[in-house]
C-alpha cells in the first residue's frame, strides 16, 4: 500500500471512531456489529461500555476491530513530527541528505563504535532492509515479524540444522542474537 491509500484509510477510520463515539450506546452497538464481528452487547457487559469516555470506546473499539489495527501505525518520531527535510534534500525533491548508515547515526547511535563485530548489513548501511523509516505496524519500525526478519536473507534450510538452531522452533532469532552486532563473530547476546 502507498503513502496516501494508508493515509486515507487511516483517516476513514478516524472518522468513523468519531461518528461512533458520538452515538448513544445503544446506536453505537448496532453501528459496530455491522462493521465488525465480537463487538460485546452493552446490555450484557455494561461494566465494559458504562463509561462514554472517547478514549475508553476508542480502545475497545482498536481490541475489537482488525480493519482498526491493520490502520494503526507505529511512526518513527522525525517522520510523526513532519520533520522531513531531517533526511531528505527538500529543494531536491525527496533525494536522500546522505547514505545509510550515516543518515540514521545523525541521531542514533552508531553500532560501528558501540560493537566490535558489526551485522554485516548494518554496517553496509541498509537499515532499511529490516526497518521502514516511516511507520510500520511492527514494533521497533521492523517491516517484518518473527523469524522472517532474519529468513528474509538468511534463508538456508541447513542454518536451522546445525546444533544451536535444530530446536529453536518459532523463538526468535534475536532471543539470542543481536540484530546489529556483538563482541563475538556470532553476536550472541550475554
Ligand atoms: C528518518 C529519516 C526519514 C524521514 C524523517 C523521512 N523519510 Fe522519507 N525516506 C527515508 C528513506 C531512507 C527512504 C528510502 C526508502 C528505503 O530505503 O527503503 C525514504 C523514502 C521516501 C519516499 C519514496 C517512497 C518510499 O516510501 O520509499 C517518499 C515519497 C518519502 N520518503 C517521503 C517522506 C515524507 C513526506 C516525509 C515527512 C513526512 C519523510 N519521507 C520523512 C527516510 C526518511
Ligand atoms: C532526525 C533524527 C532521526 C533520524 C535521522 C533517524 N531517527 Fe530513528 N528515531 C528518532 C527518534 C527521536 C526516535 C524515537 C526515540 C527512540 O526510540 O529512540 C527514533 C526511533 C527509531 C526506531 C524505533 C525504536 C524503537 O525501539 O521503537 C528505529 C528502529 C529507528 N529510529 C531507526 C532509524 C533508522 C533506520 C534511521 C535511518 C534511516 C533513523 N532511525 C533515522 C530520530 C531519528
Ligand atoms: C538485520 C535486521 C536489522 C538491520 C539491518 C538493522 N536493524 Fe535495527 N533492529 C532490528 C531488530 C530486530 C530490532 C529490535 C530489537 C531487538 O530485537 O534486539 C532493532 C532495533 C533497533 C532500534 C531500537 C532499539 C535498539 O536496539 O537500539 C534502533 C534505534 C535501530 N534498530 C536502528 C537501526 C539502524 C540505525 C540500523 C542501520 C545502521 C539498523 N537498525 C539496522 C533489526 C535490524
Ligand atoms: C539484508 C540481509 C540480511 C538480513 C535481513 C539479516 N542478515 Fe545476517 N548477515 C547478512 C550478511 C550479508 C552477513 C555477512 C555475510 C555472512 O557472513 O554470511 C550476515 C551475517 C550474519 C551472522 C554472522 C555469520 C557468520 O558466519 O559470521 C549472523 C549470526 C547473522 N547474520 C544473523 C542474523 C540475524 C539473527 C538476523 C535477523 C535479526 C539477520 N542476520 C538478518 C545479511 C542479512
Ligand atoms: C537458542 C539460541 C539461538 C537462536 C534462537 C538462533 N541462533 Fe543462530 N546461532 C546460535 C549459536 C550459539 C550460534 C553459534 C554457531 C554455532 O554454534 O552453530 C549461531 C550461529 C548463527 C549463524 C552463523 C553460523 C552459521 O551456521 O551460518 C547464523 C547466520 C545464525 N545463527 C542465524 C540465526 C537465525 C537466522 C536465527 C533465527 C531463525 C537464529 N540464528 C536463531 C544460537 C541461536
Amino acid at each position: 500500500m502507498n503513502i496516501a491509500l494508508k493515509g486515507s484509510i487511516f483517516l476513514f477510520v478516524l472518522m468513523a471512531v468519531f461518528f461512533i463515539v458520538s452515538c448513544s450506546s445503544s446506536q453505537r452497538y448496532k453501528m459496530l456489529t455491522f462493521f465488525f464481528d465480537g463487538v460485546p452487547d452493552p446490555k450484557s457487559s455494561t461494566d465494559l461500555l458504562s463509561s462514554d469516555s472517547l478514549l475508553k470506546d476508542t480502545l475497545l473499539l482498536a481490541n475489537n476491530s482488525t480493519l482498526l489495527q491493520a490502520s494503526i501505525q507505529k511512526m518513527h518520531a522525525p517522520y510523526q513530527d513532519k520533520q522531513c527535510n531531517a533526511c531528505h534534500d527538500q529543494t531536491m525533491m525527496g533525494k536522500l541528505n546522505q547514505v545509510q548508515p550515516g543518515l540514521c547515526y545523525e541521531c542514533h547511535e552508531d553500532f560501528s563504535k558501540k560493537f566490535e563485530k558489526v551485522h554485516g548489513p548494518v554496517g553496509g548501511g541498509f537499515c532499511t532492509s529490516c526497518h521502514s523509516p516511516h511507520m510500520s505496524m511492527n514494533e521497533h519500525l521492523l517491516s517484518r515479524t518473527g523469524q522472517t526478519v532474519c529468513l528474509h536473507c538468511h534463508e538456508s534450510s541447513s542454518l536451522l540444522d546445525t546444533d544451536s538452531h535444530k530446536d529453536i522452533k518459532e523463538t526468535l532469532c534475536t532471543e539470542c542474537h543481536d540484530p546489529h552486532g556483538g563482541t563475538t563473530q556470532f553476536f550472541l547476546k550475554q
